[in-house]
């Protein structure tokens, strides 16, 4: 595929966002005359990374738009969507074990609407198991239909029929649907969708689609409006967001885009995920050093600390490639906190291999760190790998990653008391303590001493108690 010239192949076309008017209106009639004297309610969970979160915005905003209010009660429920995540089988298990517990609900509410979708409903094995072993689902779709929910929940209900839709496809980006926000503190703001890297381990690529950015002057006007929605916490969210731009045919990339959504008027942070080592560049952290509003924190997975495991997980660059890039972006940004997503026990790796990993992760001095046991998925190059380690032994390799990790995460945190940090207050960790993060992402609790008014704002929080993983402090005037 010859990337630039197939710009406007992702696009759906407007008439299409259109027709979706069209059928949540006459959802919202069907709605109307099944509910005369209520709002139907609708449970929408998602699970997963924030892709999906930002997925499960827009899907409550169309379902809005056709007239249902939600809830988070199953049991009050007329529409219960999951928004389901494949990253690993740990998730997957627990979709299955969740939408088996669904049965007997829907026994005792026969109109109810099991709706599912996201990464897992991509995979048309999966797709073919809800429909020959789960009767009671009523609606499934795929990653690359999920603007066309209006159409599909309407013929779910004028049809009473159970409907199916994964179809193949590279991918679409869809402007104009309607978004309802999960809070106006925070924002997810995509910037591109699908993955072209194809990591060896990864099902991403398979039920993602193609890499595709968006266009600037979208990503500019959603950061606008949530701006002026109050919105303090912007995070810009792509599967590689340091390849933003490859498939536009215009002169942009990811670095040009953070100075553009860095220059507009207003006082907020933004922050992104996630990053690649491989198309990680100097000019990037250089801006980020540059932009004022740009957070001190950077997300660089880096997977595994040995050459030869990064290269049969396709990730394309080396440990020492990694802590070069480790090494300038501390040089620009002294105060830089690095956090990081590691896999334990890819296929064929030795105990001696993973020692590379725990090299990194000492040299690395990360805030925080992401890990995982490699879960085989299907499909993916890595699940034909002779994988002769057993999961027992993955477990202690796992633990010595994760000790590792919390003293030094405890060492770091140790290093913040005493010292003050502008701190966006987001609400409540338990009554009468307020709850934030750092510009490095260290989550910071502390007692409310201004009667809620911090909620929302940005204030100066004094470190006084360092944990591990959560600094305690107070307010300063
Ligand atoms: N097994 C274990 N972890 C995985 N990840 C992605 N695929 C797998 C897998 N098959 C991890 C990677 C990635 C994070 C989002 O999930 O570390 O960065
Ligand atoms: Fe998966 Fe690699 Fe793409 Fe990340 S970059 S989504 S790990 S294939």
């Amino acid at each position: 595929m010859s990337d630039k010239t197939d710009v406007k192949k992702f696009q759906v076309p407007q008439e299409e966002i259109e027709k979706q008017k069209e059928f949540t209106a006459l959802a919202n009639s069907v709605l109307t005359a099944k509910y005369p004297d209520r709002t139907p309610l609708a449970m929408v969970h998602t699970y997963g990374c924030q892709g999906n979160v930002s997925d499960g915005e827009r899907i409550k905003g169309m379902l809005e738009k056709c007239g249902y209010g939600f809830t988070d009660d199953v049991n009050e429920a007329d529409l219960v969507l999951y928004n389901t995540c494949a990253i690993r089988e740990h998730a997957e298990d627990r979709i299955y074990g969740n939408v088996g517990a669904l049965k007997n609900i829907k026994k005792e509410k026969p109109d109810m609407i099991i709706a599912l979708c996201g990464c897992m409903m991509q995979q048309e094995k999966v797709s073919e198991k809800i429909k020959k072993s789960y009767p009671y689902v009523n609606l499934v779709f795929g990653t690359h239909v999920i603007h066309k929910l209006p159409e599909l929940l309407y013929n779910v209900l004028s049809k009473s029929k159970r409907v199916f839709s994964s179809p193949e496809s590279d991918g679409v980006i869809a402007e104009n649907v309607p978004v309802r926000r999960d809070g106006n503190i925070k924002g997810w703001l995509p910037i591109m969708y699908g993955c072209n890297n194809f990591c060896s381990y990864c099902i991403v690529p398979y039920v993602r689609g193609r890499e595709r950015s968006r266009e600037p002057e979208d990503i500019i006007k959603e950061a606008k409006e949530l701006i002026a929605a109050g919105c303090k916490d912007i995070t810009l969210l792509g599967q590689n967001v340091n390849s933003y731009g490859k498939t536009l045919d215009r002169d942009i990339n990811f670095a040009k885009l953070l100075k553009m959504i860095n220059d507009l008027p207003g006082d907020f942070i933004i922050r992104f995920m996630t990053s690649h080592p491989k198309d990680c560049t100097e000019e990037l952290l250089d801006t980020m050093a540059q932009c004022e509003k740009v957070a001190r924190h950077f997300h660089l997975p880096f997977q595994s600390g040995n050459n030869r495991v990064l290269k049969e997980m396709n990730r394309g660059y080396t440990k020492e490639k990694y802590l070069s890039l480790v090494e300038y972006a501390r040089k620009v940004m002294p105060d830089i906190s690095l956090t990081s997503d590691i896999i334990v026990g890819f296929p064929g790796e030795t105990y001696e291999e993973f020692k590379d990993t725990l090299d990194l992760v000492e040299k690395a001095k990360f805030t925080s760190l992401y890990t995982f046991i490699f879960s085989s998925r299907d499909g993916t190059k890595a699940a034909k790998m002779p994988d002769p380690v057993s999961r027992e032994e993955k477990g202690k390799w796992f633990k010595e990653l994760c000790d590792l990790q919390e003293s030094i995460a405890g060492k770091r945190t140790a290093l913040m008391k005493g010292k003050s940090y502008r701190v966006l207050c987001e609400g409540y960790a338990k009554e009468g303590i307020y709850n934030g993060r750092t510009g490095g992402n260290v989550m910071i609790e502390f007692p409310d001493t201004d009667g809620g008014k911090s909620i929302g704002k940005f204030c100066t929080v004094k470190v006084t108690e360092p944990l591990t993983w959560i600094v305690r402090g107070e307010l300063e005037e």
